[in-house]
């Protein structure tokens, strides 16, 4: 598993080991913490095997393979912030579109050809009326969209040039939440970019108010509309997404959301009722780049991998708020 220490990929180790399958992380720590390996120890009750490194060094992944006799590669690893990307658009294409590349180099190098990728509903067109379903346009705006949409079409062309290949690239819609026992979770460096994350840290006194990112979008109360799903169905989906493949082979590309859309004022007074605090916030202008409205249509991935969501947005709330309460700075 790369990227295995972050946020999802905890998670997706958690739930591995729930169905008792050994897995190995390869993380490089550029957006983790070494501290995630005892969270998961006490979780699952054994120490998960850790390789602290990166995927762009081919040679120690294909020994990593090699020595642990890896199956299929679940693949997370890779940067993740649309604003910094537009920033540093050639640290994006190397670490995601290059760091992918090697990866599935070094799989070719091994024979292992079962790949689950992290991709994002953040790679369709934003002209895609809702529901969005996996054969709407495709299209990113920015440089991080466009590594995952690019990375998608490798795959596409790879599963193509050899049959042998079983490939699901995942469309994440809005993971949040923590694991229940409050144990991991999404723990942002410095100011968070995402909702969920940021309405924590004002409910539990490190920032002062949310700024809502638009008043007067055409939504029922005016704010943007997102599918956010609990980041423990998310993990589930990529274990039974790896049920699938072992089963088919092909690339596919499946949505991961409710088939919901939540308001960002839904999702304060949610927060709000989880924590028990009232949670100051202002309406600011609208974030460049940002679409009013976006959800998943969800049947693909019930009928492929018989996944759905199984967790409600009051509990998404209220497991963020035990991780951030007895995490107030997350892993730090
Ligand atoms: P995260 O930053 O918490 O986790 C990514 C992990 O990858 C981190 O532990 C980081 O240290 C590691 N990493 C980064 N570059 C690496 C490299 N070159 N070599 C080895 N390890 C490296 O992010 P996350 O939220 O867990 O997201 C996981 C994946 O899902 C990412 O690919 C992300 O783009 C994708 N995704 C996330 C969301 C979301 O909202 N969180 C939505 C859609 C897609
Ligand atoms: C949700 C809603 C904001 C913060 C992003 C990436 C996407 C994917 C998930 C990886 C929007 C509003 C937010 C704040 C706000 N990541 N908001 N105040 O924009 O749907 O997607 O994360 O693939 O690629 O673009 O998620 O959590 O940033 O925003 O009002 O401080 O909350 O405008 O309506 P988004 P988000």
């Amino acid at each position: 598993m790369t990227g295995g220490l972050g946020y999802i990929g905890s998670h997706a180790c958690v739930a591995l080991a729930q169905k008792a399958i050994p897995f190995v992380i390869v993380d490089n720590l550029a957006n983790s913490s070494l501290g995630v390996i005892d969270r998961l120890a006490e979780l699952v009750g054994y120490r998960p095997p850790f390789v602290e490194g990166d995927i762009r060094d081919g040679d120690l992944l294909v020994e990593t393979m090699e020595r642990h006799a890896i199956g299929a590669v679940m693949h997370f690893a890779g940067s993740k912030a649309v604003g910094e990307s537009v920033a540093m658009p050639l640290d994006y294409y190397v670490n995601n579109v290059a760091g992918s590349l090697t990866l599935f180099a070094a799989m070719v190098r091994t024979g292992v050809k079962t790949l689950i990728f992290s991709s994002s509903a953040t790679i369709y067109a934003q002209t895609n009326a809702m529901p969005l379903a996996e054969h709407a346009a495709l299209g990113a705006s920015n440089p991080y969209g466009r590594t995952k949409l690019f990375v998608e079409q490798i795959l596409f062309d790879l599963s193509v040039s050899d049959p042998a290949w079983s490939i699901a690239c995942l469309r994440y819609f809005n993971p949040v939440g923590a694991h229940p026992s409050g144990l991991i979770g999404e723990s942002p460096r410095g100011t968070p970019n995402n909702l969920v994350p940021y309405i924590a840290q004002v409910a539990v006194g490190r920032r002062e108010y949310l700024s809502v990112f638009g008043g007067d979008y055409e939504t029922e109360d005016g704010t943007g509309v997102r599918d956010y799903v609990h980041v423990l169905d998310v993990a589930e989906g990529h274990v039974m997404a790896l049920d699938y493949l072992r089963r088919h082979a092909g690339c596919v590309a499946v949505n991961l959301g409710t088939g919901r859309g939540m308001s960002v004022l839904d999702m304060l007074h949610e927060y709000e009722r989880a924590s028990g605090r009232s949670i100051a916030y202002e309406v600011t202008g609208r974030r460049p780049g940002d679409v009013a409205r976006c959800w998943a249509q969800v049947s693909l991935a019930r009928d492929l991998f018989g996944w759905q969501a199984t967790r409600e947005v009051e509990q998404m709330c209220q497991d963020s708020w035990r991780w951030q309460l007895a995490n107030p700075d997350g892993y730090a």
